[in-house]
């Protein structure tokens, strides 16, 4: 599976801070908030991302993320001229495509929670049609919603309705099968002038192959697209780092894990960084077995 991750648009409700920076590349506390989204890729099992960017912004992202070998990924970078829709990604993305199956998130949400990974990797196994990843929110005319039968199964679609039929909220990861980028060519733009990722996903709904899956209220989502949900979200990050020493969205650490990049690979990263905590918290868990609750200490002494 491919991945994308949408990191156009202008931020215009972030401005003046990201009239001379993208948003993406803001922090989210101590990293990028890319390193959210690809971390979430990267948990997938997906190695193969595009970045789309808006015009001028792809220098800063090479800058950061470069080809992606140091973590053991292939990344590669295309310019969208002006925002189209979410949709607009598969036409822009159809070469990276090729003929697999592919993943979608936006550059601004971050997901945390118990067992995220599994579910990933279950979810993106053979996917068959689409899969929705679904989350109550507390105001869901700001999203696209989704309602559901006694079954737990998707019966319908809506985009930003102003009387919403459900809590459910569609975050910005989907999953998809290669239909997608012919259903993405077949699009009219919307009212809005865009091409509209809940008109992509109701075409799969209609044809029966539209998964969802709930993520309970365990699960954390959010978006970081404005200056209190940026702040929010730093601030989540600070209280999970600072109660349980570890660090979400670390993606040199998830490379790590994920088998990307050896441990020696891993702490060296950390050392070129060793003058800040990040840095120092990627030496530390590569050399001390404390951070895997001993788990290393073990295998390294059978
Ligand atoms: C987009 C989608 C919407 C989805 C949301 C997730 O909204 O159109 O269906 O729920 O992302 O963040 P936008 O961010 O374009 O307003």
């Amino acid at each position: 599976m491919k991945g994308i991750i949408l990191a156009g648009g202008s931020g215009s409700r972030l401005h003046p801070i990201t009239l001379g920076v993208s948003k993406q590349l803001l922090p989210v506390y101590d990293k990028p908030m890319i390193y959210y989204p690809l971390s979430v890729l990267m948990l997938a099992g997906i190695t193969e991302i595009q970045i789309i960017a808006a015009p001028g912004d792809v220098p800063g992202f090479q800058r950061l993320l470069g080809d992606g070998s140091a973590l053991g990924l292939t990344l590669t970078y295309t310019e969208q001229d002006k925002p189209r829709g979410l949709a607009d990604a598969f036409v822009l993305c159809a070469e990276h495509i090729g003929d697999d199956q592919v993943a979608l998130i936006l550059g601004d949400n971050l997901f945390h929670g118990p067992g995220f990974g599994e579910i990933l990797r279950t979810s993106a196994r053979d996917v068959d049609g689409c899969v929705l990843f679904g989350y109550p929110v507390a105001d869901p005319e700001r999203y696209g919603v989704g309602e559901i039968d006694a079954e737990g199964r998707l019966v319908r679609l809506e985009e930003k309705p102003a009387r919403p039929r459900s809590n459910l909220a569609i975050t910005g990861l989907y999953l998809y099968d290669n239909d997608v980028v012919e259903i993405a060519r077949s699009l009219r733009p919307s009212a809005r002038g865009e091409l509209e990722i809940t008109d992509v996903n109701r075409i799969y709904l209609e044809r029966g192959k539209a998964g969802f899956v709930q993520l309970g209220r365990g699960f954390v989502w959010l978006d970081t697209g404005t200056h209190d949900a940026l702040t929010e979200a730093g601030q989540y990050v600070q209280m999970l780092s600072h109660r349980q020493g570890v660090r979400i969205g670390c993606v040199e650490e998830i490379a790590w894990r994920m088998g990307y990049i050896d441990r020696d690979t891993c702490h060296r990263l950390g050392a070129a960084l060793s003058r800040s905590p990040y840095g120092r918290y990627l030496m530390d868990i590569t050399s001390d077995a404390r951070h895997d609750g001993g788990a290393t200490r073990t295998e390294e002494r059978a």
